[in-house]
């Protein structure tokens, strides 16, 4: 019994509100991008880098090759974002740009 109400407040935790779907936090993955994701994209398209998420031959089509393609950028960049950042750069890069649906869970489970 006891248990349970654990379980439940660690899950309110680590979504930080009422909200069960996934978790991303747009705003926080906007600062986490911004300091973190742009460099590269700036050398390969110039402006402020985010014409990459845009351009004509974009190789993201989905959801989960979204989220693939930046745990793959995260990886060569070598930082240590736990699963939750990830999440909230996710968040902000859909929101503003591929406006792909969000599935309910993680796309590589
Ligand atoms: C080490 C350089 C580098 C860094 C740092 C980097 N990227 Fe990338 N990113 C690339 C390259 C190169 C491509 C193009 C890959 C391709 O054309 O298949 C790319 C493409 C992408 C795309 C797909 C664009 C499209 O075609 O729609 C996304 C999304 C992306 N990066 C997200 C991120 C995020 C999020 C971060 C920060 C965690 C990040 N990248 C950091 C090099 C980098």
């Amino acid at each position: 019994m006891n248990m349970n109400w654990q379980h439940l407040t660690l899950l309110v935790l680590l979504t930080g509100s009422n909200q069960f779907v996934y978790a991303g936090d747009a705003q926080r993955g906007k600062v986490l991008h911004d300091e973190n994701c742009t460099k590269c994209h700036i050398s390969l398209v110039g402006g402020d880098g985010t014409g990459i998420y845009v351009r004509e031959d974009r190789r993201i089509d989905s959801y989960s090759a979204l989220y693939n393609q930046v745990k793959r950028c995260k990886t060569s960049l070598g930082v240590p974002w736990p699963e939750h950042q990830i999440e909230d750069v996710i968040s902000y890069l859909n929101t503003k740009f591929y406006k792909f649906d969000v599935p309910n869970k993680k796309a590589d489970d």
